[in-house]
């Protein structure tokens, strides 16, 4: 017979088709008391992502990435010969139901390591309560720089804010088709996100020379942003910066067109998304946006990541799947290493993680439990993501 919480595993891992059976999971634990995380039955990871809401492709493709991890070290004996399972919450991107999806994962499934958030400002909300549990927490993707000073049990496998900003004021300023002196911002003054890039951004351009003439906000999910977008076309901007999500930001590149304003927009990895182009259309063409991988990095191992993910799941891998199969196989590695458990012990040895091979690069832990890796730049073209050029740290 199969075990049910295998079958819910499973029913997880074909997400979207079974949105509903992510609560046989959350009956289940609630009826027995939680998943065995350390029995002959297996090691249980959580992941708590926005399955759902406007920023649903962030988490669907993280769990898609896990998934794809998950099964590859299965199928290759397990973790030290325990088979691995992940138990996902959607928090629908929603930072109240984040910390429900956080708090049940640790103290009543009792998983033995987190995976999440993407967006940096859920990621705020689960690391308080994975440290104070002892539970080790890796943010596949959350860039700004204050999630793992949360404490030492919170990792990430993704470059952090300072540099993101840099890389963009330099492409800024340098890139042929851009070479911004002037620079307009609009940014999500809700987003930890977006607060922390666009100063990044504001700070490195300057310094690079450039002179940011025009500082608008707006809050995500705003149907309108006319009156920010008309005091940016007065400042006569050469680029807007839009350190935003891809729903909110597809729809100000529509706005922006409409308004006649023809200068390159500008963006961070939470542009990535198959839906930029097809929530912005034509109006998102032509823009730059910052990211962890390309599609187009010729790379054997990325390549054969790319092949196995559209054989499983249809399409191209995008960032955040990238990212979900990276911090998921090095999860596992740490929790391999450390031959134990104990939140501790895994925390010690992702602590130590060093030239780790992933599809988004090596990846080597720092002191502040970030990763040190390059970035791309892509450019929107027939509203696809295209490679333009690799920034190092
Ligand atoms: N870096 C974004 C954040 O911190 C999340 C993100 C990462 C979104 C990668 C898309 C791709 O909120």
């Amino acid at each position: 017979m199969t075990h049910p919480l295998n079958a819910a595993t499973r029913f997880v891992a074909r997400w979207p088709q079974s949105i509903g059976l992510l609560l046989v999971c959350a009956v289940f634990s609630a009826s027995t008391g939680g998943c065995n995380s350390s029995g002959s039955d297996g090691i249980v990871l959580g992941h708590y992502a926005s399955m759902t809401g406007s920023e649903a492709t962030f988490g669907q493709s993280t769990n898609n990435g896990i998934q794809l991890a998950i099964d590859e070290i299965n199928q290759a004996g397990g973790v030290n010969g325990k088979k691995v399972r992940v138990i996902t919450y959607d928090d629908k991107g929603d930072a109240r139901e984040a910390g429900t999806a956080v708090t049940r994962l640790v103290t009543r499934d009792k998983v033995v390591a987190v995976l999440g958030e993407v967006a940096s400002g859920l990621s705020l909300v689960g690391a308080p309560v994975c440290q104070e549990n002892g539970v080790p927490m890796v943010s596949p993707s959350s860039t700004n720089p204050t999630v793992t000073k949360v404490g030492d049990k919170i990792f990430r496998v993704c470059f952090i804010d300072p540099f993101q900003g840099f890389v963009c004021a330099k492409f800024a300023r340098e890139n042929e088709r851009v070479k911004a002196s002037k620079a307009g911002i609009l940014y999500d003054q809700q987003a930890p996100y977006a607060v922390g890039l666009q100063e990044e951004f504001a700070k490195a351009f300057k310094k690079l020379g450039g002179e940011i003439v025009s500082t608008q906000t707006y809050q995500a999910g705003d149907p309108d942003f006319s009156a920010q977008l008309t005091a940016i076309r007065a400042s006569n901007p050469d680029v807007i910066f839009i350190p935003g999500y891809y729903t909110d930001v597809g729809n100000i590149a529509i706005q922006v067109r409409k308004l006649g304003i023809k200068v390159p927009l500008l963006g961070g990895d939470g542009w990535d998304s198959d839906k930029l182009g097809k929530i912005g259309g034509e109006a998102i063409n032509g823009s730059f946006y910052s990211n962890h991988y390309s599609h187009e990095d010729p790379d054997p191992r990325v390549q054969s990541f790319i092949k196995k993910y559209k054989e499983r799941f249809g399409d191209t891998p995008d960032g955040l799947a990238a990212l979900g199969y990276d911090a998921a196989r090095i999860v596992c590695e740490a929790i391999g290493k450390a031959g134990s458990l104990k939140g501790d012990d895994i925390a010690a040895q992702l602590a130590k993680t060093k030239d780790f091979n992933g599809v988004t690069g090596k990846i080597s832990i720092d002191a502040d439990r970030n990763a040190v890796k390059p970035a791309v730049m892509l450019e929107m073209k027939g509203g696809q993501p295209t490679y333009v050029s690799t920034i190092a740290p």
